[in-house]
């Protein structure tokens, strides 16, 4: 294949032009990387299990009407999505207390919250990806405050199918990130999920052991990161049962 122009390369992901105006293809890597990269390491095969992950989530959420930027798998660790101008948040939706919240709150990781919560941090890896209030985001002008009504219901709507999905096979959602991003359609702006969804982007809980099927397996050194993932992948059906 010829060589393909490269966009962006991030922590997890690379970006190259895309085959037709308006694409991108996007490349899943191995690397992981944790507290803003100051902990990072090679994990065969955890690009091919979050290219599959994040195809099984966009593809489900665009069937229940949610947009998203996903086209098509390419291959094992790529795949075609569309071109968006990212807005530069990071979208984190809790249902239980963990990670930063639970420090930051001083409550016990698991506590159920009275209701689905969504925050937001300015996407800035030089700054560790502070944690912003509405007010900031609409004076510093990332996002106007229809935007924010927007990416607000569109990041619930993630949650209830998100949750609901991994109810189904035993497994509860903590926690999780998306990233969205603007595109135009005759002349109206549209914001869609972008980047990806994945184990790398989610906390993910056994229901019945609270065993945790995420990047904190990474984080906290808790064991292998690809037996959590494959495990995930296996109970949505994206892998085979056994084998
Ligand atoms: O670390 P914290 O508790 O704020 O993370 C909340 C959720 O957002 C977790 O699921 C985590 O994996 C995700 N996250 C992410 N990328 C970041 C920060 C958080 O995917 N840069």
């Amino acid at each position: 294949m010829a060589r393909r122009k490269l966009v962006y390369e991030g922590k997890a992901k690379i970006l190259y032009e895309g085959p037709e105006p308006g694409t991108l293809v996007q490349y899943f890597k191995d690397d992981a990387t944790a507290f803003n990269a100051e902990k990072k390491d090679v994990i065969d095969g955890k690009g091919v299990l979050n290219n599959r992950l994040s195809e099984f989530f966009m593809t489900g959420l665009q069937r229940i009407g949610v947009p998203t930027h996903f086209i098509k798998r390419l291959n094992m660790r790529e795949q075609l999505i569309r071109q968006v101008e990212i807005v530069p948040l990071e979208v984190i939706v809790r249902n239980f207390a963990a990670g930063t919240m639970a420090q930051r709150l001083g409550l016990e990781e698991g506590t159920a919250l009275p209701r689905p919560i969504v925050e937001f941090s300015y996407k800035d890896d030089s700054l560790g990806d502070p944690l912003v209030p509405e007010e900031y985001i609409i004076a510093f002008g990332w996002a106007t405050q229809q935007d924010l009504d927007d990416i607000v219901a569109l990041a619930l709507r993630v949650n209830d199918f998100m949750a609901g999905v991994m109810h189904g096979v035993g497994i509860k959602l903590v926690d999780f990130k998306i990233e969205v991003g603007r595109v135009w359609e005759n002349d109206f702006m549209r914001l869609i999920v972008a980047d990806e969804i994945s184990p790398d982007s989610c906390r993910l809980w056994d229901i019945e052991t609270d065993r945790k099927l995420d990047k904190d397996v990474f984080r906290r050194d808790l064991g292998d990161l690809n037996d959590a993932y494959t495990e995930v992948a296996r109970r949505l059906g994206v892998l085979p049962k056994s084998g």
